[in-house]
């Protein structure tokens, strides 16, 4: 009966589009998970990592109530899948979640419309009550004949088997702007193992700088109907992009490049910055090929306000560092204004 239901709300997901029916059928996904588990979850139960922190069960259990972040990532997940299940017609896909909290929410509810003899999945967490619970509905649901492995382990050291050859692997463990979650270490440590030719989801992760207003930038709040308002929010017009100061993708970590710290270019700070006095970072997501979230779609892709330039209007410069070798953030650096001195002719 749960696998039926399911089976229908991801068929209405994969079918959707436009904003309207992405939040019908995302808030469908999450009263059916709260139906099967009765929020069972607990909050106080964060992991520090090296590389970020891991939510509570309840913390990631929530994550299927940023709706577009979910639907997204679903239908580009699907398409991935769809795409490999061409080229690899005669064998197996092999699919690595790392990271899927208690509801395994970007790949599960995919399982009743894909072939069960096509698919080994291997989901990962680090919280034992996050693996738990996806075994409890797992058996709920009656998906125990599809080929599911459930690990309680933490992704950002798991070592992959030799004999599973990842065609697909999937994390979304970010927080906006790459800050607090360990989506950098364990993208890092997952790319480095899969095959040149896998596909990572998400494909892209780009952050951008630029000088705005942050209080007059779109940002997703939680609303009190449960609807959030970014249809009603508009860019800010004043907004001067700067530069692209990271993107995380396969590449990023090509070679022996083990660094867990990143620093950027030094950056002119302009004189007159009435409006647009923040520095502030923007986060896009390339899900996979043309599905992407752009700002303020989703929690995730949420800007993030660095510091304000009444706060350091004696400098001229500035340099951003991103550092994941323990909570992930960014700070920076400063470079004092020149003193021009004049010299009298005489
Ligand atoms: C933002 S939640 C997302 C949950 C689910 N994938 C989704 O999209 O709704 C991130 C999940 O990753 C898990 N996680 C974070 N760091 C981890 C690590 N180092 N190893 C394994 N799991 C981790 C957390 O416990 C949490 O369940």
């Amino acid at each position: 009966m749960y696998k039926q239901e399911l089976k229908i709300i991801v068929k209405s997901i994969i079918a959707s589009n436009n904003d309207d029916e992405y939040i019908h059928w995302a808030q469908k996904l999450s009263v059916f998970y709260q139906k099967i588990l009765k929020d069972e979850h607990s909050d106080n139960n964060e992991i520090v990592v090296q590389g970020g922190i891991a939510l509570s069960s309840s913390g990631a259990a929530d994550c299927v109530d940023d709706y577009l972040r979910t639907i997204h990532f679903i239908k580009g997940i699907y398409k991935a899948i769809n795409n490999l299940d061409t080229l690899f017609s005669c064998r197996k896909i092999n699919i690595l979640y790392a990271g899927c909290g208690p509801y395994a929410t970007l790949i599960l509810p995919l399982l009743p419309l894909l072939n069960k003899e096509r698919i080994n999945a291997v989901l990962i967490d680090i919280n034992k009550s996050s693996i738990e619970s996806v075994r409890n509905i797992i058996s709920k649901i009656g998906l125990e004949d599809y080929n599911l492995h459930t690990i309680e382990t933490d992704a950002t050291t798991y070592i992959i088997p030799k004999d599973f050859v990842v065609d697909l692997a999937v994390s979304e463990t970010m927080h906006y702007a790459l800050t607090r979650e360990p989506q950098v270490a364990i993208s890092r440590n997952i790319m480095k193992q899969i095959p040149e030719n896998a596909i990572f989801i998400p494909q892209e992760i780009k952050i951008n700088l630029a000088f705005t207003f942050f209080n007059y930038e779109p940002s997703l709040k939680i609303d009190i109907n449960g609807i959030k308002g970014y249809k009603n929010m508009q860019p800010y017009i004043y907004n001067v992009f700067v530069d692209r100061l990271l993107t995380i993708n396969k590449e990023h970590f090509l070679g022996e490049n083990n660094d867990s710290k990143f620093e950027t270019n030094y950056y002119s700070l302009p004189d007159n910055f009435s409006n647009h006095p923040d520095v502030c970072l923007f986060t896009e997501i390339k899900i996979f090929e043309d599905i992407e979230l752009k700002t303020a779609e989703s929690y995730i892709t949420n800007p993030y306000c660095v510091v304000s330039m009444y706060v350091i209007k004696d400098y001229s410069e500035i340099q951003f560092v991103y550092d994941f070798s323990e909570i992930p953030k960014w700070t920076y650096r400063l470079k004092k204004k020149q003193l021009i001195s004049r010299r009298k002719n005489s």
